[in-house]
């Protein structure tokens, strides 16, 4: 199975994915690594993998369609079974998310459906959760709202700051997004607009 790869930064959950990869922990290759942003470090990690790593900066479009348009071609071309949102920092227009409904999935940094959207781990301090944590969700056309597939949740420590929760999120973050896409590709993993289902069985 081919797995495509979308990111905007670092890429430390691409790093993740790359290393279950070789050890055959992922289920599938890694194809393709697409960033928005052209200097994105995660697409040196890719080449350092000696994975293809496309730079298709945003700035160069005039509207999302147009670049989502452009995104659609170049994932495509690489005929992805899924499609992993790895820190991609882009809203996605429906006709994106329509075409690969059901075989795209995303790293969110919260239990969702508790804080959708950004600075998820300052409103979480903001509010004294007392647990907070991370999500892998199928992508629908609502931000941050597909079914959920695997969560990771943690204390919230006295002392935390943003940078030592965003720290214990994202280690999290690379231990379940590899599993849910081994999970996928095993065809374990289900999407339906109801909620996803493991094995048959309601997530
Ligand atoms: C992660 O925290 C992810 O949850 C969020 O963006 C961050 C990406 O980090 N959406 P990285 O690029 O994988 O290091």
């Amino acid at each position: 199975p081919r797995v495509v790869v979308l990111i905007s930064g670092n890429g430390s959950n691409l790093q993740a994915l790359i290393d279950a990869q070789s050890h055959d922990r992922l289920g599938g290759e890694i194809v393709a690594v697409i960033s928005n942003e052209p200097d994105a470090y995660g697409l040196k990690r890719a080449r350092d993998a000696g994975i293809d790593a496309v730079a298709l900066p945003h700035r160069e479009y005039d509207s999302r369609e147009a670049y989502d348009g452009a995104l659609i071609k170049v994932i495509e071309r690489h005929e992805p079974d899924v499609i992993v949102l790895a820190g991609f920092m882009r809203i996605l227009t429906p006709r994106f998310v329509q075409r690969f409904l059901g075989r795209m999935m995303n790293i969110h940094p919260s239990l969702l459906p508790a804080y959708q959207g950004l600075n998820t781990h300052a409103r979480a301090l903001e509010d004294n959760v007392t647990q907070h944590g991370c999500s892998v969700h199928f992508v629908t056309e609502e931000l941050d709202g597909g079914p959920v597939v695997l969560q990771a949740a943690l204390n919230v420590a006295d002392d935390d700051s943003i940078d030592t929760l965003k720290q214990k999120v994202q280690d999290r973050e690379h231990l379940i997004l590899p599993i849910a896409v081994q999970w996928f590709l095993q065809g374990r993993l289900q999407f339906s607009s109801q909620g996803a289902t493991m094995d048959g069985h309601p997530l």
